[in-house]
């Protein structure tokens, strides 16, 4: 059920890896069984790398991807493979999205974005031949992304709205001229309906 009021967004300061670090520790710390979703890319493995070094409890606490690329778990390519790489040993659960599968709610859903306003596989102006499901979709981009050109699963927006707060962590000066477009008013690009439209609080942590 997606939050019925707009979506709250303030900007963290710092916003760096260690302050992205601190906000999970800071979730681990809550008492009770935890989930949270996490993206993949290339910015979260500074802060896997961070969370890796620290004496965190991770008994009791699931992360699933937002979405991941259709390749095998030893590709390079792979967002579960990195992510196993790095927590894999913590005692963390690592919960594989399934295509059609129903996705239990989270308590924090961290998302990346692409400079073209992308965020999960979730991407703009592109044709997507997407087989829907309740929660976790297969979807190809056409034409495929540059950074990654593969078929994706992807949680669908609901999915990622179905969280008690959102953490977006976004990196260099074209990303942040993009969520402030955004925050100005464009509407156009698929992070456009989380900074401004109904759902959970967003917290943006940029850093340079
Ligand atoms: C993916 C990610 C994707 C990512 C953005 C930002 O599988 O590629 O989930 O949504 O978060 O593309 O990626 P970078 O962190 O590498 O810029």
């Amino acid at each position: 059920m997606t939050d019925p009021r707009p979506a709250e967004v303030r900007w963290a300061e710092p916003g760096d890896a260690a302050a992205v670090a601190d906000r999970i520790a800071a979730e681990l710390a809550k008492p009770g069984p935890k989930r949270i979703a996490v993206p993949g890319g290339s910015t979260p493995v500074k802060v896997f790398a961070l969370l890796a070094d620290r004496a965190l409890d991770w008994s009791g606490v699931t992360l699933c991807l937002t979405d991941d690329r259709q390749v095998p778990d030893d590709h390079p390519a792979s967002n579960y493979g990195k992510l196993v790489a790095a927590l894999g040993d913590s005692g963390v659960t690592v919960e594989r999205l399934v295509e059609g599968a129903a996705v239990a709610p989270f308590d924090l859903v961290w998302l990346g974005m692409g400079e073209d306003g992308h965020v999960a596989s979730l991407f703009p102006h592109m044709h997507a031949l997407i087989r829907p499901g309740p929660a976790v979709i297969a979807t190809t981009p056409v034409p495929l992304p540059s950074e990654a050109p593969f078929p994706r699963l992807t949680l669908n927006r609901r999915a990622l709205k179905a969280t008690a707060e959102i953490i977006l962590v976004i990196t260099g000066a074209t990303k942040k001229q993009l969520v402030e477009r955004v925050l100005g008013g464009a509407d156009t690009y698929p992070v456009s309906d989380f900074l401004r439209g109904f759902g959970p609080p967003v917290t943006i942590y940029w850093s340079a």
